[in-house]
């Protein structure tokens, strides 16, 4: 478990697809944390979909502008090896102090990759352990007022995500990254990288094909691409992969 201090949440612009959801997100908190809504049976929100589609970046982002308008909001980010790591000790117990708030405290608590916490009732690799940390979950969702605590989730493998756990969370599916998006993000790290704008053209076109022909389909392989490009450049002055 971490906890993210707003300020060093590095800022990025998201794309247009993340900002639409971006912008749910942080309304529908605004909103929880400006009223009274213990009563409403909703803890979050789990943003699933195929990895490297920006999920986890929306979440840092949301959670940065939700702390830095309510100065008494703490961020707390766990993913599953922090709870799996032999150093979280008694993970049940862990478990429970992240749900536990102070009067004058708000938090968002962020559950990135929350398979690997939360295995579903029915998979064949969920083990004791995992029904123990689903009891603690449940316990303490169960108790969470939404105008105080939410819980921002994500997750690539939703298939392993407990039906009861989405039931208590609002969905949000974030598809396939359309390639005009990915073009944008391949322009606009481009722009930020100092070799010489000849060597960028030749990157960024052989870098367009592969995106056209879908041998790159979301945000992580481009920036990867990037980087491998620009690597191998600045080290033997050569573009090639
Ligand atoms: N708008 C953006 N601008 C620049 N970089 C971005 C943007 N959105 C995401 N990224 C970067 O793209 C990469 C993939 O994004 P992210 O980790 O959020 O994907 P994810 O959907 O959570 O993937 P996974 O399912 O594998 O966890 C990360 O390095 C992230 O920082
Ligand atoms: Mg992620």
């Amino acid at each position: 478990m971490t906890e993210l201090d707003p300020f060093t949440i590095k800022e990025v612009e998201l794309l247009d697809y993340q900002k639409k959801v971006f912008k749910k997100i942080y309304n529908v908190i605004t909103w929880l944390f400006s009223g009274e809504y213990s009563y409403l049976p909703f803890k979050g929100f789990l943003l699933y979909g195929p990895p490297g589609t920006g999920k986890s970046e929306i979440v840092k982002q949301v959670s940065k502008k939700v702390a830095e308008a309510y100065p008494n909001v703490k961020i707390l980010f766990i993913d599953g090896a922090d709870i799996a790591s032999p150093k979280w000790g008694d993970a049940e117990k862990k478990l429970r102090d992240v749900f536990e708030i102070s009067d004058y405290e708000r938090r968002i608590i962020i559950f990135d990759d929350i398979e690997s916490l939360m295995m579903s009732r029915g998979a064949d690799i969920a083990k004791e352990w995992h029904y123990s940390i689903n009891s603690v979950l449940f316990h303490a969702l169960d108790f969470l007022d939404p105008s105080k605590c939410i819980v921002l989730s994500t997750t690539n493998r939703i298939d392993l995500v407990d039906d009861a756990l989405k039931s208590r969370f609002y969905l949000i599916e974030i598809p396939e990254v359309p390639k005009e998006e990915l073009y944008k993000l391949l322009d606009k790290t481009l722009v930020r990288i100092e070799i010489p704008e000849d060597v960028k053209m030749e990157i960024a076109s052989k870098i367009r094909d592969k995106i056209n022909t879908k041998k790159i389909i979301d945000l992580r392989g481009v920036l990867y691409e990037i980087a491998l490009f620009v690597f191998n450049y600045v080290s033997e002055g050569e573009i090639h992969e």
